[in-house]
């Protein structure tokens, strides 16, 4: 509750402006199950501008009324009858096929013609593409050949698109869909998202790593010995098998959310807060990510499939649903310190987390003791964590492990703001910080690249691994090799 009302009066603060929202592809798994939920919570919060409207956008044969009754039937969120009553009113729903652009060339006037439309000349137009990616550049088009980037005359500021991932599936695709879109918008008016941006947790690690004096000096290669990231998830792929069999855990998941956040942990302190500062900085440690040949793929690189996969998609494909993997960022801060990555399906649990493995300086108590690890837990049970050795008490000197734990819940006594809120509110706001650039993206893909151009069946051979474990033996073995352990289990 705290919380809420924190946010309610950051959104007065804000005093967004009359905004019409238009999400192309509606009727899909996105929407129903994030955005539109998403929009009816912040709606029923008053976060929402005062002048609002929502035009939801799909192929379906539906008015308003039957739209609204779809999402509420094949939605998984919960929801309150009430509430999504009041946040119908706020809906209009368009049929318009993407395949055939000329079904759009009323929407200028649905947008237009409403309440808002008539009495502000300079509302915001918001696009957001929650579709399959390759209609991303066909919508493009769409808006502009349908004259649906035409508004008042300041409207140029106040048009904006949301880029659903996956923003291409290789540089190349990704540099054509940058193409495309850089035809009919600016850099500013595009923002591509990564939703782990938007979480909390992830927004935190700006503030922990700069907001905290001690940590400076000794965030680097004298002082850290490795870190480690993990994305587990306890769920397989369910009813996605067509887009992932397509994209494995590799694209789905590293190029974007894992990479990220080892942007924010390996960062240089930016100038400011400003998007261009931040998103500088995080393209600095991106370029710096050490590329894969098929050399350095061997032993550094494990990829697995969880056993039943291959019956879910009905034959064997090498798609993976597991990656580990070693490497690290070319620079002086970071150099010859690893970065060890594991994400994958199926591992039993769900938790995100980083840690930070500190070497061992003393040598008054040997080195046979536990190091100092500082656990950023992104989530479930948010929290900043760090190991530390105490003595027990008593005759002689005993060294207890324990930890220092800084948690969320008993912190903030109140719930997370989910990642889509905030970025819905950053999308109507216009502040780019939690979306990625342009150069972002592709040096993102670069490093992906890296490795899908050089793994092959010799020197990256699909692991089977058994449902509800960590994953294939071969990852516990790549990091053993170096002396160490998976820090999440
Ligand atoms: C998505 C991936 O981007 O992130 C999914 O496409 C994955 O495969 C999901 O399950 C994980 O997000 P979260 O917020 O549940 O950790």
């Amino acid at each position: 509750m705290a919380n809420q009302l924190r946010l309610q009066r950051v959104s007065q603060e804000l005093n967004l402006p009359p905004t019409v929202l238009t999400i192309f592809g509606s009727t899909g798994d996105l929407s129903l199950n994030q955005l539109l939920p998403t929009l009816v919570h912040m709606d029923n919060e008053g976060l929402l501008p005062k002048n609002f409207r929502l035009v939801c956008v799909g192929r379906r044969e539906f008015d308003t009324k039957a739209f609204m009754a779809f999402f509420v039937k094949n939605s998984r969120a919960k929801l309150d009858s009430k509430t999504v009553a009041n946040f119908a009113k706020r809906v209009i729903y368009f049929k318009g096929d993407i395949d055939e652009p000329n079904s759009f060339s009323e929407l200028q006037h649905v947008i237009a013609d409403h309440k808002i439309g008539k009495k502000h000349d300079c509302f915001s137009r918001l696009y957001y593409f929650a579709t399959a990616p390759e209609y991303f550049a066909p919508i493009a088009s769409i808006l502009k050949h349908q004259g649906l980037l035409i508004g008042c005359g300041e409207h140029e500021r106040t048009i904006r698109i949301l880029v659903e991932k996956p923003f291409g599936t290789d540089l190349r695709s990704a540099q054509t869909l940058n193409k495309e879109l850089l035809k009919f918008f600016t850099e500013k008016q595009i923002y591509r998202i990564d939703h782990y941006l938007g979480k909390e947790t992830v927004q935190n690690l700006l503030v922990t790593r700069f907001a905290n004096d001690f940590l400076e000096p000794i965030w680097n290669r004298d002082y850290i010995d490795h870190v480690e990231l993990s994305v587990f998830e306890d769920v397989g792929v369910g009813n996605r098998l067509n887009f992932f069999d397509q994209t494995g855990t590799l694209k789905d998941l590293v190029q974007n959310h894992v990479v990220q956040m080892l942007a924010l942990i390996a960062m240089e302190e930016p100038k400011d807060l400003t998007p261009e500062s931040i998103r500088s900085e995080k393209l600095g440690v991106l370029n710096a990510l050490k590329k894969f040949t098929a050399k350095t793929i061997s032993g550094n690189v494990v990829r697995g499939q969880y056993k039943e996969y291959k019956d879910e998609v009905g034959k064997r494909t090498a798609t993976e649903t597991f990656v580990a993997l070693k490497t690290f960022v070319d620079n002086k801060r970071w150099n010859g310190v690893p970065f060890y990555i594991k994400t994958g399906k199926r591992l039993g649990k769900k938790v995100t987390e980083i840690s930070v493995h500190f070497k061992k300086q003393c040598n008054l108590f040997g080195t046979d003791r536990a190091s100092n690890v500082l656990t950023l837990r992104i989530q479930p049970d948010e929290s900043v964590q760090l190991q530390i050795n105490n003595k027990v008490p008593g005759f002689g000197i005993r060294l207890h492990t324990g930890s220092l734990d800084f948690g969320y819940k008993t912190a903030f006594l109140t719930e997370i703001p989910s990642a889509y809120e905030r970025l819905f509110l950053d999308f109507m706001q216009g502040d780019q910080r939690l979306f990625m650039s342009k150069e972002e993206i592709e040096a993102a893909w670069k490093f992906t690249d890296s490795l899908v151009n050089n793994w092959d069946n010799k020197n990256a051979p699909i692991q089977a691994y058994a449902s509800g474990t960590t994953g294939p033996k071969q990852a516990e073995a790549m990091i053993a090799k170096d002396g160490r352990r998976w820090w999440t289990k």
